[in-house]
């Protein structure tokens, strides 16, 4: 494979065209917004740039792997050579089963088709398709050029040939493959969303205090964030949102969303991306705050 597409431009999309693009694969990156694909170049360059500063990249393979990524608006242009269509739109069940069904129109016959949905069923997104076969999970991790994990998820109908190409394509990629089947949450987020979800229990019923909760985890656990603050970075709207998939999934009371996070995404306090969630987020600074309301 040498033609990868990558549809959204969002941070897991350009985190996903970085590695692709680094690893010396022609990436077409595609969002409906002409911004969003510029603001996603600057990212993807200002991202090199640590990893140039840090010498884990040199400044020609830089300039290569940017040079090997172009842009489109429209998605049929966009993945018409495509070997590959890696999907990282917002998490909308609706949005996805339109984006497969175009990609299964516009994408070339053979051309394997993923999503890095974290909670959307991948026999579900396959079924809008008439290649249920190549349809396939790669589920990346935030933020994608640091994190080594990648979830391959088996739909239903997928093809086992599809899977270890996946697979050995992580692997070229320098991630590690993880092969499970498409249950609620896959893997990751059955066990990573219970935790947050407990800790913002801990918290609603005055068990112990954010700071308190994270530093337990933190140094107790040796997580490299808290599970609040962690719940921050993902966005409690997406924590939300996954964990309402695991409760229906499931049919199981255990899953349901605490009613703070319910009241905090309500309120519009998603965490890092609205400036408040656990944590107050002032724009360039590193300290890590507590919200007023939890002080
Ligand atoms: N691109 C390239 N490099 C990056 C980067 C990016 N976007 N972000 C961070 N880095 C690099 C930094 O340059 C730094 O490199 P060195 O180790 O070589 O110095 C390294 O990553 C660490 O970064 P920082 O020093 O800035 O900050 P940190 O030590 O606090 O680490 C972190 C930041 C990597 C995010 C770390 O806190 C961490 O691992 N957090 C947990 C992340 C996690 O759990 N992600 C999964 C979320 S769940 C998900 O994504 C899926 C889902 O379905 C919800």
């Amino acid at each position: 494979m040498q033609n990868i597409s990558v549809i959204g431009a969002g941070t897991m999309g350009n985190g996903i065209a970085h590695v692709f693009a680094q690893n010396g694969f022609s990436v077409t990156l595609v969002d409906v917004m002409h911004e969003q694909l510029d603001k996603a170049l600057v990212t993807i360059g200002k991202n090199m740039d640590r990893q140039v500063s840090k010498g884990t990249l040199t400044a020609e393979a830089k300039d290569l792997a940017l040079s090997k990524i172009t842009t489109s608006t429209i998605v049929a242009d966009g993945v018409r050579n495509a070997e590959l269509v890696v999907e990282a739109a917002t998490e909308n069940i609706d949005l996805k089963l339109k984006i497969f069904q175009q990609l299964d129109e516009a994408a070339p016959q053979g051309c394997i088709l993923a999503s890095n949905t974290s909670s959307i069923s991948i026999t579900k997104i396959a079924s809008v398709t008439k290649r249920p076969h190549l349809v396939i999970g790669m589920h990346f991790m935030n933020p994608v050029p640091v994190m080594k994990l990648v979830e391959i998820i088996n739909g239903y109908a997928t093809n086992e040939e599809v899977t270890d190409k996946i697979v050995s394509l992580s692997k070229t990629l320098a991630k590690v493959p993880c092969v499970v089947k498409d249950y609620p949450g896959f893997i990751a987020n059955r066990i990573l969303m219970p935790m947050i979800n407990e800790a913002i229990y801990s918290l609603y019923e005055g068990v112990a205090g954010v700071e308190e909760i994270d530093t337990v985890m933190k140094l107790g656990m040796a997580h490299p964030m808290g599970p609040l603050q962690l719940a921050d970075f993902i966005g409690l709207d997406v924590c939300y949102s996954i964990l309402n998939v695991l409760y229906q999934g499931f049919g199981n009371q255990k899953y349901a969303p605490c009613p703070l996070l319910v009241n905090m995404v309500t309120a519009g306090f998603k965490g890092v991306k609205s400036g408040e969630g656990f944590y107050t987020y002032t724009a360039g600074s590193k300290d890590l705050i507590v919200s007023d309301r939890f002080k």
